[in-house]
């Protein structure tokens, strides 16, 4: 395994530069089975040597504990990472085993508080609406986010599953530096009218489950019976019953790249990924989540890697037969409410 490090891209029109690829770190407290603090840690450690700069959590993971269990990682290295946080996904006040969606002021003014003080740091480099809620003008809420900048507690705004208009109105408030959604060679439906946008208006593609939540590199076929009971992917229509079944025919043509290019599927999702920054003319940053340090070295090997038109070519219509949402409740999506 070679030291080198990846290249790097641009988070947002005037944000700083960070590795091509990102870590997401909800898996390492949340929604993917048992955590292991150990090998999570050493996972941030390889991820930084490999030249992955920009680490994404939210407080709605594991409730504020994956924000406190990054916060010593982060402390130590503050000066050369890209520290991201969410706000939006509320605990529900009279069932805390359920969520509801909050943009209002008063709620995000507490997230940040909340947030600033589990990750130990003084400011937030990239902070993110993790949800719309749809009783708040995008408007307002961009706008108590702008305040935030001004106030000195967050760097740059990001939105995440926002369609292409709620982008282009929250834009007339404030910049946006990312949009984040789920895109990958399972979920595409961003691409109608969300990069258009966010290209059209600098703003960066931070993308979400690039590997179709472990799914495209054959780590599960069938969340039900290849996963714990508690794990949030046995929720998600895709991945379970007849269309994992169904879905599982789908991965033979990454199979077949993967094995031109004497790489792993994973690798082949995370590099057609990669390449859509020059099918869309955008800096594009998939931020795969994983908690084992070998595979944070095949991840962001991948960045190495490029396709041929023809290999592209035959994975384009993958995503199309895709059986199955992303989410139960679609309203919560940008393609729910495109
Ligand atoms: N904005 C949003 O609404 C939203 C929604 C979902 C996720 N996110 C963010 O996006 C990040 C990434 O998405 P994700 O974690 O949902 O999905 P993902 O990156 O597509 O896949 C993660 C899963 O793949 C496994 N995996 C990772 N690398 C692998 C490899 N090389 N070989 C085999 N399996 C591998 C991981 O298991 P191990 O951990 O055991 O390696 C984990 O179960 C999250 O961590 C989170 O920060 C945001």
């Amino acid at each position: 395994m070679t030291d080198s490090r990846i290249p790097t891209a641009r988070l947002g029109a005037n944000g700083p530069e960070v590795g091509v690829q990102g870590l997401g770190c909800m898996g390492m407290s949340f929604a993917y089975g048992p955590p292991d603090a150990a090998a999570s840690r050493a996972t941030l450690d390889r991820a930084l040597e490999l030249g992955v700069t920009h680490y994404d959590t939210a407080d709605a993971y594991g409730a504020g504990e994956n924000e406190k269990f990054l916060s010593p990682f982060f402390k130590a290295h503050r000066d050369e990472l890209v520290i991201a946080t969410k706000f939006g996904l509320a605990v529900h006040p009279d069932d805390p085993t359920k969520r509801i969606i909050r943009n209002d002021a008063p709620y995000i003014r507490s997230c940040v508080e909340g947030s600033l003080q589990r990750l130990g740091v003084d400011v937030i480099d990239l902070y993110y609406m993790h949800r719309r809620d749809l009783d708040v003008p995008i408007e307002e809420t961009v706008g108590v986010m702008a305040e935030l900048v001004r106030e000195g507690k967050v760097k740059q705004l990001g939105l995440s599953e926002v369609t292409g208009d709620e982008l282009r109105a929250a834009q007339g408030v404030h910049p946006i530096a990312a949009l984040q959604s789920e895109w990958s060679l399972f979920s595409r439906d961003i691409e109608a009218q969300v990069v258009p946008a966010a290209r059209e208006l600098g703003v960066s593609l931070v993308a979400y489950s690039p590997l179709g939540r472990g799914f495209l590199t054959g780590s599960f076929a069938n969340a039900d019976q290849d996963l714990t009971a508690d794990d949030f992917r046995r929720q998600q229509p895709r991945f379970t019953g007849d269309n994992a079944a169904a879905n599982g025919a789908l991965l033979e043509p990454i199979r077949t790249v993967a094995k031109a290019h004497d790489a792993t599927p994973g690798q082949i999702a995370l590099a057609w990924v990669q390449q859509q920054a020059e099918v869309h003319g955008l800096p594009v940053i998939p931020i795969p989540g994983t908690r084992k340090p070998t595979r944070v070295e095949e991840n962001t090997a991948a960045t190495a890697l490029h396709l041929t038109e023809d290999e592209l070519a035959l994975l384009e219509p993958i995503a199309a037969k895709v059986a199955g949402d992303r989410y139960t409740d679609m309203r919560f999506t940008s393609a729910g409410r495109e």
